[in-house]
């Protein structure tokens, strides 16, 4: 695969940061946007704006159906049955709130439990914590082992007949464990329990077919996916789009209002109240389509040689110590460095360029459960090569250079 001519497609990578070439490492925190996608909505906002779903005139008209065909694209990469399973949110974050809110509203009550994993980033905790306070629910944190994954029959063994949902991570954004979700799917099925994916990680790195996964709800975060803030995508099965209550109310969503009584649309329109970024979803055509244009095979193959390379040349250096060892990993490696703070690594790092994560990457029971409070972390994207892991290599001899001499 030609990486450079990839790379050229995203214009940041002409910018110098702090002087140097931008080495990228952070696109798990979120992706850089390939041209198309930035020239695709200032051509929306120059040539086709208007807000959808409302006015008749001809402006509204084709913004709207841009619109709508973004949405017939989502569902054909997703594999999704039906275009009302595909809703537009501002970002996955939203997208597992809706779940939570909606689906908590009507199904969660007092003593019922809530199954998530201690590799939970905060948007698939922090939601159910609010129906945890609301309904006095119980929610239940799958144990994660010393490989920083966590196992089918951690899942298994916690599974009762009062679980009303399992909420699971794709791929953990620390430790980078791509969780058996079809596996869990498959056993939580038995039970009739549906099951939350959140998407975050998995939906730019792993093929996300809805139909071989199974899960009930699927969320996705579009910035990461090298598209435009503010878009998240909730995939939620037909049965539960149908039955589910509306999370917002506002204009767009309804059906008929009076003063006594207010009926609603169906989804997708439903879940998207008030004006939408419409622009944001435009430009997200164009990054399923430059995904596509490289084949997400062939991002999976050409991240996973990555990801291997920089496994073994980090591993190398004594002082590193790398956060977990997942026996299936997604495009990303949290590490500590002997007696530096992470973010004195991040900073040391950006000095040459090399932009990564410092912190608790909005993971805090993950890293409390390894015994630290933060982590520096390198994440990768399609733009990335071996150039860029060596040029990590040197930065951590750097830091070990400027803090342990
Ligand atoms: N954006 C967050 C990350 O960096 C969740 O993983």
């Amino acid at each position: 695969m030609d990486i450079e001519n990839i790379k050229s497609q995203f214009p940041i990578f002409k910018n110098k940061i702090n002087g140097k070439p931008l080495i990228y490492l952070d696109s798990a925190n979120s992706s850089q946007k390939p041209k198309n996608v930035i020239d695709r909505i200032t051509k929306f906002y120059s040539k086709e704006f208007s807000n959808i779903g409302r006015s008749v005139h001809s402006l509204a008209v084709t913004a709207t159906n841009r619109f709508e065909e973004t949405r017939d694209l989502v569902k054909k990469y997703i594999n999704a049955k039906f275009r009302e399973e595909v809703i537009f949110t501002k970002n996955a974050t939203e997208a597992i709130n809706l779940v939570a809110s909606s689906f908590g509203e009507k199904f969660i009550n007092k003593g019922d439990e809530i199954l998530i994993t201690e590799l939970e980033h905060h948007a698939n905790y922090v939601p159910w914590h609010f129906i945890r306070q609301k309904k006095g629910a119980i929610i239940k944190f799958a144990e994660c082992n010393e490989r920083g994954e966590v196992d089918i029959d951690a899942i298994k063994k916690l599974i009762t007949n009062k679980t009303k949902i399992i909420a699971i991570t794709h791929i953990s954004n620390v430790t980078g464990a791509i969780m058996p979700v079809k596996k869990i799917v498959d056993l939580a099925s038995e039970k009739e329990i549906p099951v939350l994916v959140d998407g975050c990680q998995g939906a730019p790195h792993l093929e996300i077919d809805m139909q071989k996964l199974g899960c009930d709800f699927y969320a996705i975060s579009c910035h990461k996916m090298y598209g435009p803030t503010g878009v998240g995508i909730l995939f939620a099965k037909k049965k539960w789009a149908d039955i589910l209550p509306p999370y917002q109310g506002g204009g767009g969503m309804i059906g008929e209002v009076k003063k006594n009584d207010i009926t609603f649309s169906d989804s997708p329109t439903k879940f998207e109240a008030g004006t939408l970024q419409t622009a944001e979803v435009v430009g997200f055509s164009e990054s399923l389509k430059f995904i596509e244009s490289i084949g997400i095979k062939n991002i999976i193959e050409h991240e996973k040689k990555i990801l291997e390379y920089a496994l073994e040349t980090i591993k190398k250096n004594n002082s590193v110590n790398v956060i977990g060892d997942p026996k299936k990993r997604g495009s990303i490696i949290s590490f500590t460095i002997k007696g530096i703070h992470p973010h004195d690594i991040a900073t040391i790092f950006d000095e040459d360029g090399l932009a990564i994560r410092a912190g608790h990457h909005c993971c805090q029971i993950l890293h409390e459960k390894m015994g630290i409070p933060a982590s520096a972390r390198a994440s990768l994207g399609i733009y990335n090569s071996k150039d860029d892991i060596d040029a990590l290599s040197s930065a951590i001899k750097k830091c070990n250079k400027v803090f342990n001499n």
